[in-house]
């Protein structure tokens, strides 16, 4: 099939990028605003109306969250109009249109794991410019749409919290991480396999895609820790101790894990656990 990638060149665009031309697919791979501007309707336009792309998976987004708070208009644009340029296109053309969202679509109030059918409550301008781009994905493309929300994404072409406390636990005698935040960190090499049975198997709806189960910050930096081999101590702190020293402009949702009910109820979850993810991206 014919895909049209955006964001071609960020850390899961490329692993998007990857995935499809393993699968042999017919890829226009358009890395950043150089290649397409998707905060420009025309230029969308008419880019999808010439490749008549069967599928567009949308990797482009603006992901400074912090940085959203103080140039909000620049994040509501990429997030939540570039979104809906691509949706009106594809509606044009009759194209299918991957959409990546983020679990910050949530308040962390719940107290648990989200699914797909709980009510959003974003708390910050990254997850309300995100939120309203899902939004605007629905309405332009109600038949023709998938939603994937995912969240703690690494990968090997993006600056990432794995590559981030290795380099950490090789430099510093010690390292401090939140014993109460949750989270469902993901690869984004298995989130590019989704993305892409996805497409090829359009169902339209809202999806969770991240790997399987979930941990705390804590967790995750000593698992990543102890996989990389060295004895770094990782100690506890909370997470109301790092926001009043920390000081991030925007707020985050403490506990944001990810059920992912609809690719279960689909018979479509192939996620690996988040510990095999870590392995087995450590290994490469
Ligand atoms: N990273 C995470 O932890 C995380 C968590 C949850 C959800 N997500 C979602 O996952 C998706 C991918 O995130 P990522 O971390 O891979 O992002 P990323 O590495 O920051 O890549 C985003 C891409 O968007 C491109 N871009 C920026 N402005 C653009 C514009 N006006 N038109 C077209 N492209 C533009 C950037 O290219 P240039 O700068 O070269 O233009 C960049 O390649 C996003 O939807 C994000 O919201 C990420």
């Amino acid at each position: 099939m014919r895909l049209l990638i955006t964001g071609a060149g960020g850390m899961l665009g490329s692993d998007v990028v990857a995935e499809a031309q393993r699968r042999g697919h017919d890829i226009v791979a358009l890395a950043g605003r150089a290649a397409l501007d998707i905060t420009d309707l025309a230029a969308v336009r008419a880019c999808v109306t010439t490749h008549q792309p069967d599928a567009v998976v949308n990797c482009s987004a603006w992901t400074n969250v912090d940085g959203a708070e103080a140039e909000a208009d620049a994040a509501w644009k990429l997030n939540a109009l570039g979104a809906a340029h691509l949706a009106t296109a594809c509606a044009q053309t009759q194209s299918w249109l991957v959409q990546v969202s983020t679990d910050f679509v949530f308040d962390g109030e719940k107290g648990s794991a989200y699914h797909e059918f709980d009510p959003v409550n974003p708390q910050s301008v990254y997850g309300a410019s995100k939120e309203a781009g899902e939004r605007l994905v629905r309405t332009a493309l109600p038949d023709r749409h998938m939603i994937a929300r995912t969240s703690f994404l690494y990968g090997k072409s993006g600056k990432n919290l794995v590559d981030t406390i290795v380099r950490a636990a090789q430099s510093r005698p010690s390292l401090t991480f939140v014993e109460d935040q949750i989270i469902s960190p993901t690869s984004t090499v298995d989130l590019a396999t989704t993305l892409l049975d996805l497409a090829e198997t359009p169902l339209a709806g809202t999806y969770h895609t991240t790997n399987a189960g979930q941990c705390s910050l804590l967790e995750f930096a000593r698992f990543i820790v102890a996989e990389a081999g060295l004895a770094t101590p990782v100690n506890p702190t909370t997470f109301a101790e790092y926001v009043a020293s920390a000081k991030p402009a925007a707020k985050r949702p403490r506990v944001s894990p990810l059920e992912r009910k609809m690719l279960a109820l689909r018979g479509m979850d192939t996620f690996p656990s988040w510990q095999d993810a870590i392995r087995t991206y450590l290994k490469s």
